[in-house]
């Protein structure tokens, strides 16, 4: 703790020194500062009608040890962490990432902390009026099995306002993107949907109609300005009281709520586990998707419906009888190449379950953000086609350079990802070398070999590997934009450190 001691003082100011004194003695650990034990509370986001969202913390401490619980509306994690003199740190022991929670320092009888790495967040000594309300449980259905809804018979392609934007997205930028998807050709190229996610909702009205809040003045007239440019508009809720970043949710409203988006003209649905968890125990998670399953094919509209649960609960084995089109099977993608290359292999096992209409999701493209190399983002683009995933650009439309933008349109490489067949490729590792092969709906054969290694290195297709229905007739570099030729059965090349060779190989 930074102490501030007047030398010079008053009466007075020795007086509430004393005091001080005494106040740190009661809460001193012997060798480790002060106690951070107790319950405490933020105040966090206001929302559009003054209702405040609150967090608890409890805190428990035995030694340099913290165990305890954090609290927001729907949404309880259970903490661990340190504390080194007035200094903490909190962790969520069940996230896979060991990323802090919290972070921060006790300073004159408040934390100051920053949240997850972004938010600071002050919490002061909880009193009996911080409470949250409480959160009625709703059974979940009986599982039944809704109806495919016909759509997404190859992966989705669009954008999608996270990965960049994250809160800062609006009405004033999702028309302006739209407007870049068609003047920079993403559009033509297949990019079709533009996706909303997080921190578009307000609060519901007396008849508990979910609005958007005041960033999104009128969410129809936005679908109908989307729709004048040939696109189609997607939006994000979750099963919980709250989403991830903390803005009303579906939660007991789902069938009012889907009726609301059909009628504002929306065709995308993202739904994102989140709160749901503190509600729903993980064997609860394929009645409660089905839940907005039902309720979205009720309204009539053609909606994708995207579920986002990280892949809890072999979500590939259940997806579709709730009729999801495409489902996360990763936590959040960051714009590094070894979160890229985890997201991708991670979803290996589910492999056999992708196929026309219901596709696995490694999350969104970092394409054009910023942290990779270009040849990083040419893998990152050829793996996601190579394994059949949704094409939901993440950058800046309007600003992308010509290199980004020669990465997002590659005609070649988005016909191996929109392939009809819907297969999705598996690796073969062999040292650096990593070979991902893709069947094609023509009989021919996509095969990308990634160099996972820190130097160039030279990498070879053998064609005997390719299970083609004879020897090579046809072959071409999608990234070269050329055709080349296997020489006694087989093609190499040099391949940059991270960068990747991608081929289309036919018989015929
Ligand atoms: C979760 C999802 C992300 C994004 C955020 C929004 O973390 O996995 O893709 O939608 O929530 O809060």
């Amino acid at each position: 703790m930074k102490k501030n001691l007047n030398r010079r003082g008053s009466l007075a100011t020795l007086a509430a020194s004393a005091i001080a004194l005494c106040f740190c003695s009661i809460l001193a650990v012997p060798g480790y500062g002060q106690s951070l034990a107790g319950r405490w509370a933020a105040t966090g986001r206001t929302l559009d009608n003054g209702e405040q969202q609150k967090s608890i913390l409890e805190l428990k401490q035995d030694g340099n040890e913290l165990t305890g619980e954090m609290k927001t509306l729907g949404y309880t994690v259970q903490v661990k962490g340190t504390a080194t003199e007035s200094h903490f740190e909190l962790f969520v022991p069940e996230w896979a990432q060991q990323k802090p929670l919290l972070v921060g320092d006790l300073v004159n009888g408040e934390l100051q902390a920053v949240e997850r790495g972004r938010r600071h967040m002050v919490l002061k000594p909880a009193t009996p009026a911080d409470d949250l309300p409480t959160v009625p449980y709703i059974d979940p259905p009986p599982i039944h099995k809704v109806p495919y809804n016909g759509l997404a018979k190859t992966p989705p392609m669009g954008w999608n306002s996270w990965n960049l934007f994250a809160g800062k997205i609006d009405d004033q930028t999702v028309r302006t993107m739209a407007d870049a998807m068609v003047s920079s050709g993403m559009r033509d190229a297949g990019y079709i949907y533009v996706n909303i996610d997080d921190t578009w909702e307000g609060v519901r009205d007396a008849n508990g109609n979910l609005q958007a809040n005041h960033k999104f003045p009128d969410m129809k007239a936005l679908a109908d300005y989307v729709h004048s440019k040939g696109l189609k508009l997607g939006i994000y809720s979750s099963p919980g009281p709250r989403t991830c970043a903390g803005y009303p949710a579906s939660y007991g409203h789902e069938e009012q709520d889907a009726k609301t988006f059909a009628a504002w003209g929306i065709d995308y649905l993202k739904y994102d586990w989140c709160s749901a968890g503190s509600i729903y125990k993980p064997e609860y998670l394929q009645p409660v998707y089905q839940k907005m399953g039902d309720a979205l094919q009720s309204t009539g509209r053609p909606i994708v419906y995207s579920l986002c649960e990280y892949g809890m609960g072999h979500v590939e084995k259940w997806g579709p009888e709730v009729s999801g089109n495409l489902w996360r099977t990763t936590g959040d993608i960051r714009d590094e190449w070894s979160s890229m290359i985890a997201n991708v292999e991670k979803q290996v096992p589910t492999a056999p379950y992708a196929g026309p209409g219901h596709w696995n999701d490694p999350d969104m493209l970092e394409i054009g953000n910023g942290h990779m190399t270009d040849d990083e983002y040419r893998t990152h683009m050829s793996l996601w086609a190579l394994v059949a995933a949704p094409l939901l650009a993440g950058n800046d439309i309007r600003t992308m350079s010509a290199v980004t933008k020669s990465i997002l349109m590659n005609k070649e490489v988005i016909a191996i990802d929109q392939d009809p067949l819907g297969k999705q490729a598996s690796p073969v590792n062999n040292g650096e070398l990593a070979t991902w092969i893709k069947p094609l709906a023509d009989g021919s054969v996509a095969v990308g070999v990634v160099n996972m290694g820190s130097a160039a290195t030279t990498a070879t297709v053998n064609a005997s590997e390719l299970q083609l229905n004879g020897p090579v007739k046809k072959a071409r570099d999608l990234w070269a934009h050329k055709n080349i030729r296997f020489s006694n059965g087989a093609y190499s090349a040099n391949v940059p450190s991270h960068g990747i060779l991608m081929l289309r190989v036919s018989a015929k």
